[in-house]
């Protein structure tokens, strides 16, 4: 490969900055190369506006003490698009994600999720509305112990009530596109990591949501594994045209996602 004169002079800085470690510089490098032809590549994101945060704040009291978790974010998620939210620990963003999923309010602020302010939306009716719209996906499965892995999928169906036969099927078809329609009666004990990941991706689809919300979905697994629930993310997003909000430390990961919002102390920066 023949380096550009400002190729060659970041090689130099990037040697010095790791201390002379050849394979972290490169490393880095890569990374650079890797994320310029992404930003070079990339058009901005049109069409629907399917997540809108607008000036939104969340403080916690625990006893005196106040911890502002989230500091005047506001973004923007078009439909279809692929997220990945990084960031220190204590940053914001599982918070960030509860707020975009409604499981818990802002302090200030608004998040309308399909043009819907979460805010108007009572108890009852933002369960519906979650079960319908949004999938979620977290670090550690949380699959029924004693449930197959076809009745574990079909379970956000009982409670949107589609019919049993319908569920079912779709439970099949999912496991299916997660490449598990060869474990349908196993029980999550008899499944790997990853496996468990992929039927935890599969639950979060039964209902066909527009947006699928992931906290860290990779941090259980090892790097085949992660990197293969992100091409499937990706093939979801692909296929289904799904909005796919992720949250990982990963920074390499992050890069699969078609953009990156980075989180340090409560704000997008
Ligand atoms: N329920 C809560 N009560 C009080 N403080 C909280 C609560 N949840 C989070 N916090 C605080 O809010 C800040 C942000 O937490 P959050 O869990 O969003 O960070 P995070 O970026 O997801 O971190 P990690 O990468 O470690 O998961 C932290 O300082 C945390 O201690
Ligand atoms: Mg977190």
């Amino acid at each position: 490969m023949n380096a550009t004169p400002s190729q060659e002079s970041l090689a130099k800085q990037l040697l010095v900055a790791s201390g002379g470690d050849v394979s972290a510089a490169t490393n880095t490098l890569q990374r650079v190369a890797r994320l310029q032809k992404k930003r070079a590549n990339a058009t901005a994101p049109t069409g629907e506006v399917i997540v809108a945060v607008e000036q939104v704040t969340k403080a916690y009291k625990v006893g005196r003490t106040k911890v502002d978790a989230l500091k005047d974010v506001s973004l923007t998620i078009h439909k279809g698009e692929f997220v990945a939210i990084t960031g220190t620990s204590g940053s914001g963003k599982s918070t960030l994600l509860q707020l975009l999923g409604g499981l818990d309010k802002p302090s200030t602020g608004v998040i309308a999720i399909q043009g819907q302010n979460l805010a108007k939306l009572r108890d009852g009716k933002l369960s519906t509305f979650r079960n319908k719209t949004i999938g979620f996906v977290f670090q550690f499965f949380y699959l029924q112990p004693f449930l197959n892995l076809q009745t574990n999928i079909a379970v956000p169906g009982m409670f949107a009530r589609t019919p049993r036969k319908v569920r079912n099927n779709r439970s099949f078809a999912l496991a299916e596109q997660v490449g598990l329609g060869d474990r349908v009666k196993h029980l999550p004990r008899e499944l790997s990591g990853g496996q468990m990941q992929r039927a935890a991706i599969a639950r979060a689809l039964q209902n066909n949501p527009s947006i699928i919300l992931a906290d860290e979905p990779t941090g259980n697994l090892d790097r085949a594994n992660a990197l293969a629930i992100f091409e499937l993310f990706k093939s979801i997003r692909d296929k289904n045209g799904t909005t796919v909000v992720v949250v990982t430390h990963d920074v390499e990961l992050a890069d699969i996602a078609d953009r990156t919002i980075m989180m340090s102390d409560g704000k997008i920066v």
